[in-house]
């Protein structure tokens, strides 16, 4: 066991993990898989594969029918639906189609995620003014998402999804409206939120930009993750380590 891994914490435990919808066929088995403090891991496999689902077992948007899922430490079954908002806050997600109100303007989609936690509708607005500059949006801030290009949608969809400060961050196929160079800049982004402590998993389907990336690639095949050969993988593939 490398020192590495000794001083991980988990803020994921699958333990022997299966799901199947009603009336439906097994997407996932047997699988038992630990996400570290700090990693950042692609999530890849066909379509159909279960990755969607595999990231809404993790902010218990669907449950497991078989064994269980441990988020920040806690069995999410055992979640009341009382506590659900606040387990939410502290993951950030990042939809394929973004989701941002149409309603809204570009300041005001971030901000409103901040506003909805509590704060005040002040420092929400400077706070997701910032953020926005920082994905390169300053000069939209007061555009509608309608006239928005897809690429700067989702740089909208990061910044809301990090306002919170989430413990962890999923995305789930987020550069897959994207040309190469928009979907490369996204990654470098979500890159820059890993460096400064965020845990990060990214499903894609975008092998030629993953590869772009040293981070450990886990792809779902038969219901369980696999590794695809990355060294730093090593690291983070033994589910039989410490709780979080
Ligand atoms: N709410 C649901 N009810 C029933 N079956 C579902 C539901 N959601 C997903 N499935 C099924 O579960 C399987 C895995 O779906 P999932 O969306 O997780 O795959 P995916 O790997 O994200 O695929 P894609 O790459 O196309 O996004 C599919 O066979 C799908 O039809
Ligand atoms: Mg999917």
């Amino acid at each position: 066991m490398t020192t590495t891994r000794r001083q991980s914490v988990e803020l994921v435990r699958f333990d022997q993990v299966g799901l199947m919808y009603p009336g439906g066929q097994p997407v996932l088995h047997g699988l038992s898989h630990s996400f570290y403090v700090g990693s950042f891991t692609f999530i890849t496999g066909i379509s159909g594969a279960g990755k969607t689902s595999l990231l809404k077992l993790m902010y218990r948007e669907a449950q497991s029918t078989e064994g269980t899922v441990r988020v920040f430490g806690k069995d999410v079954a055992k979640l009341s639906r009382a506590e659900l908002p606040q387990f939410r806050q502290r993951i950030g997600i990042v939809f394929q189609d973004c989701r941002l109100l149409s309603h809204l303007t570009v300041l005001d989609n971030v901000a409103l995620a901040l506003k909805i936690t509590g704060a005040d509708v002040k420092s929400s607005r400077v706070y997701a003014k910032e953020l926005l500059e920082w994905v390169g949006l300053g000069q939209h801030l007061m555009d509608y998402p309608a006239i928005l290009s897809d690429g700067q949608k989702q740089r909208v969809a990061v910044a809301r999804a990090v306002i919170g400060r989430p413990l962890i961050l999923l995305a789930d196929e987020p550069t897959g409206n994207l040309d190469y160079e928009s979907g490369y800049r996204l990654l470098r982004l979500f890159e820059e939120l890993n460096k400064i402590g965020t845990t990060v998993v990214v499903a894609t389907h975008n092998k030629n930009l993953i590869s772009e990336f040293s981070y450990p690639e886990l792809e779902l095949y038969q219901g369980r993750l696999i590794s695809r050969g990355r060294e730093a993988l090593k690291v983070y593939s033994n589910a039989s380590q410490k709780q979080y």
